[in-house]
């Protein structure tokens, strides 16, 4: 107790620096990247400041600069040329995704590519995977689905994806995507579960950039109610009990209770930094409200602090910079 117990000593400038607990490394990070199969330069991405889509060709030389950075993973979106109902483009062999990873793996061996197994930027309704008739109306049908996920994912594989990291919260999903990789022969690749994806209104400029907002109904009979914290760590428990090798929460910072909660599962565990956490920080700092650097990087400490292994992150390119200078 005080004067005993002075909490302010370990604060002094010098001694700081040396009793911080918790540091962000280049390692933690992984860059989410749209890769647009109907564009020949990168064009902005309005919603995301600072953000591009790349033409699938800058792949490679985006894939070096990322390297160059010292940042070793990709998170990649594919924008596909045609939509359709069955999302037909997701498991092409020449589709764009397919295309990018074998350019990224060609430039940077090493590179950790990870891939978004979702059909929300294939299909022309922009719903997750397949849809038709249920009891409540037209709806995302879960287990017709599954066999469309399982082609995705080993068409990622089969290109050379070391992660793949089925987004679309069907039940099963991991359990059928582990059995379809193991059958071609692809059981050294990961499955990176988004396990716990919440119904979050943060995604909406990623849904500008990716093209995938549906036209019709929403996503609330797969995404988890943002409300209910003990269904998210049982969606959780559930894809490591069907074998997921990573955990993923997403968005982030508004769940780093769940997020700590699930380190329990003792799985590595991803957090998904998603694209309206980073819209927020973005559009407030250039109107000047907000120091963008330390508010960015204040925001991944703590996701980091929480307990996240890796953390998914627009940011992560300007903040592999602003961490070298740091050092
Ligand atoms: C689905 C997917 C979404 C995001 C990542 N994967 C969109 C959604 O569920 O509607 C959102 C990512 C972000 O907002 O940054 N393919």
């Amino acid at each position: 107790m005080f004067p005993v117990r002075r909490m302010r000593r370990s604060r002094a400038r010098n001694i700081q620096p040396i009793l911080r607990q918790t540091h962000v490394g280049l390692s933690d990070l992984v860059v989410p990247l749209f890769v647009d199969h109907g564009i020949t330069a990168p064009r902005p991405i309005s919603s995301m400041p600072g953000q591009e889509r790349y033409p699938v060709e800058s792949m490679g030389r985006v894939a070096e600069d990322i390297r160059n950075l010292g940042l070793p993973a990709m998170l990649l979106f594919g924008i596909p040329r045609h939509k359709d109902e069955e999302a037909t483009g997701a498991y092409d062999e020449n589709g764009v995704v397919q295309q990018a990873i074998r350019d990224i793996k060609k430039a940077v061996p090493e590179m950790v590519v990870i891939t978004d197994v979702c059909a929300c930027e294939y299909t022309s309704h922009g719903h997750c995977g397949i849809v038709g008739n249920t009891r409540q109306g037209t709806d995302l049908l879960n287990d017709p689905s599954l066999e469309l996920m399982n082609r995705i994912a080993v068409s990622h594989a089969d290109a050379g994806a070391d992660i793949v990291a089925p987004s679309c919260m069907l039940d099963g999903m991991v359990a059928s995507i582990r059995g379809a990789l193991d059958e071609e022969g692809r059981e050294d690749t990961l499955i990176m579960s988004y396990s716990t994806k919440f119904a979050s209104a943060f995604y909406g400029p990623f849904r500008e950039a990716a093209e995938s907002g549906f036209s019709f109904g929403d996503r609330t009979t797969y995404q988890i109610d943002p409300a209910n914290g003990r269904e998210a760590i049982l969606e959780s428990e559930l894809d490591a009990a069907e074998g997921a090798d990573i955990l993923m929460v997403k968005p982030a910072g508004l769940y780093l209770d769940i997020l700590s909660e699930i380190t329990a599962s003792g799985l590595p565990v991803a957090a998904y930094q998603v694209s309206g956490e980073y819209a927020m920080i973005k559009a407030a700092a250039e109107r000047g409200w907000i120091n963008e650097k330390p508010a960015a990087l204040e925001s991944l400490t703590c996701i980091k602090r929480a307990g996240a292994d890796l953390i998914i992150s627009y940011f992560a390119r300007d903040a592999a910079g602003w961490l070298i200078e740091e050092q």
